[in-house]
C-alpha cells in the first residue's frame, strides 16, 4: 500500500500534508506513520505468523525505540529485542511485558545483566562465557532459573556495508563455532544450575536484499541443531533467526519482502530437520528496519544554496549527521522531494548538505531536484530506521522532534530538544 500522496502541490504522508506539519512542529522533524508499522506488522502476522504456528516475531527496537513505539508494538502482539539496560528501562516504562522482551549484547555489563534478571526478561542471548559465570551468579542470587540462548557466529559474509554486517567468522558477535572452543561454550551452559539453555540465536546483518546469507546461515546452525540432539540427548527448543530483511531507500534496491527471506527458511528447516527425526524448534524473527524503516520521513528546511560553477550546487540543511549519521557512516543514499511542490519536474542536479562542522556531512551527494529555494521543505524517505535512534549532539545541535501521523491526524510524540536540554547535565 501507498502511504504517500500528492495533492495540488503537497506531499501528504499517511494523509497528513507534511509542509503543514513542518510548520507547526517545526524541521528537522521526523514523522513517523503509525498506519506503515501497523501494515507491516499485519504482514509479519499474515505471511508468518499465523502461517507457521508456535513462532513468535520481536521487534528489534535499536531500530527506533521511543514509549509510543514500545506500546504501538506489544499492541500489535510482537515482542521486543532490547541490546541495553536503556532500552530495556524504557521498554518497562513504556508497560512491556518483560516475559516478552529479549536482551541482547555483546558486552553485557553486570549491572544491565542485573537488572534484566530482576526485571524477569523472557530470554537472555548470550554472547560468551563470561554471561554464562555472570548470570548463572545471578541466578543464584535471585534464586531464579533464567532462560537462555546462545548467539553463535555462522560464519557467514552477508553482502551489506561491512560495519553492519555481523554473521562473518570475524566478528565481535556470537560464539564461535570451531569444534574446540564450540563445546566448552555448551559444557559450561549445560553445567550451569541456573541456567536453562533452550536453544540457538544468530543475525547475519542488516539491509539484505537478497536471502542467500541467511538460508547459509541458517544451514550451519541446523546442523548444529542436529547435532546437539545427537551429542547430548536433548533437543533445541527454540531458534532465532534474527532480523536482517532489506527495504528500499533508492529506486533501483529492491525490497525482496518477508517471504522472500521466511518461506525458503521455514521449508529448509523442516526438510533439514523432520527426515532427521529431530523435533522442530520453536522459531523466532527478531526485523528492526524493516518495520520501521519505511515508516518514517524526515523534514528540513533549505536554506543556504550555494553554486560551484563546474562542481555542484549545495544545498543546506537544517539538520545533518546529527538526526541521520547513515550516509556518513555506511555510505547510505536516500531519494527525496521538495514536499511543497511534490508534483514538480525535477531539473536542477544538486548535493543536500548537513549543518554540522564535518565535511562527509552530505546528506544526499547528486540528487535530481526541482531547484531548491531556501525555506523549502525537503521531505527524505523512508528515515524510520536507525535515524532517531542513533542521533547525537555534535556541534551541540538539539535533536529532532518525532511526530506520528495516522490516518490524516498528527501528534507529538517526543518535543524537540531544547538549548537548555543541552547543557542539562552539565555540573
Ligand atoms: N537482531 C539482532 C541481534 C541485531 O543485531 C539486529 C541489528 C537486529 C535484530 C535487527 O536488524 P534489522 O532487521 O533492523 O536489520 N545501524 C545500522 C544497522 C545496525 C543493525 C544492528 N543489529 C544501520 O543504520 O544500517
Amino acid at each position: 500500500m501507498n502511504y504517500f500522496e500528492t495533492k495540488g502541490d503537497r506531499l501528504f504522508f499517511d494523509r497528513v500534508d507534511l509542509v503543514e506539519l513542518a510548520k507547526e512542529y517545526g524541521t528537522p522533524l521526523y514523522v513517523v506513520s503509525e498506519s506503515v508499522i501497523k501494515d507491516r506488522c499485519a504482514q509479519i502476522r499474515s505471511e508468518f505468523l499465523n502461517v507457521y504456528p508456535g513462532t513468535q516475531a520481536l521487534y528489534a527496537s535499536k531500530a527506533f525505540q521511543t514509549l509510543d513505539m514500545c506500546r504501538l508494538i506489544q499492541s500489535e502482539g510482537l515482542g521486543l529485542d532490547v541490546v541495553s539496560g536503556g532500552e530495556l528501562f524504557a521498554a518497562l516504562k513504556a508497560g512491556f511485558n518483560p516475559e516478552a522482551i529479549v536482551f541482547h549484547g555483546n558486552a553485557k555489563t553486570v549491572d544491565e545483566m542485573d537488572f534484566a534478571v530482576r526485571s524477569g526478561v523472557g530470554r537472555i542471548i548470550l554472547d560468551n562465557l563470561y554471561d554464562v559465570e555472570e548470570l548463572e551468579k545471578l541466578g543464584g542470587r535471585y534464586n531464579k532459573k533464567i532462560k537462555v540462548l546462545y548467539r553463535i557466529t555462522p560464519g557467514v559474509d552477508s553482502h551489506t556495508h561491512r560495519f553492519i554486517s555481523t554473521g562473518s567468522p570475524d566478528s565481535k558477535f556470537g560464539i564461535p563455532l570451531e569444534p574446540s572452543v564450540y563445546k566448552g561454550y555448551i559444557d559450561a551452559v549445560l553445567s550451569a544450575p541456573h541456567l536453562e539453555f533452550r536453544g540457538f540465536h544468530f543475525h547475519v546483518g542488516s539491509q539484505l536484499l537478497d536471502n542467500f546469507a541467511h538460508l547459509a546461515a541458517l544451514k550451519v546452525v541446523l546442523g548444529l541443531v542436529e547435532n546437539f540432539s545427537m551429542e547430548y540427548g536433548a533437543n533445541v527448543q527454540e531458534l532465532n533467526m534474527g532480523g536482517g530483511f532489506g527495504i528500499e531507500y533508492v529506486s533501483g534496491d529492491k525490497e525482496p519482502g518477508l517471504s522472500c527471506f521466511l518461506t525458503p527458511m521455514m521449508q529448509l528447516i523442516r526438510t533439514e530437520l523432520e527426515g532427521k527425526g529431530v523435533p522442530l524448534p520453536r522459531v523466532t524473527i527478531e526485523p528492526g528496519r524493516w518495520i520501521v524503516g519505511p515508516a518514517g520521513v524526515t523534514l528540513y528546511t533549505v536554506g543556504a544554496v550555494k553554486e560551484i560553477p563546474g562542481v555542484r550546487t549545495y544545498v543546506g540543511v537544517d539538520g545533518g549527521m546529527t538526526d541521520n549519521i547513515r550516509p556518513a557512516l555506511y555510505g547510505a543514499r536516500y531519494r527525496a522531494v521538495v514536499a511543497g511542490r511534490a508534483a514538480a519536474v525535477p531539473d536542477q542536479l544538486v548535493t543536500i548538505a548537513g549543518k554540522c562542522c564535518e565535511s562527509g556531512d552530505i546528506l544526499i551527494k547528486d540528487i535530481e531536484l526541482p531547484s531548491p529555494h531556501p525555506g523549502d521543505i525537503l521531505a527524505v524517505f523512508a528515515t524510520g530506521a536507525y535515524h532517531h535512534s542513533m542521533a547525537s549532539n555534535y556541534n551541540r545541535n538539539p535533536r529532532p522532534a518525532v511526530v506520528h501521523v495516522n490516518q490524516g491526524s498528527a501528534r507529538l510524540s517526543v518535543r524537540r530538544e531544547t538549548y537548555d536540554d543541552l547543557i542539562a547535565r552539565e555540573l
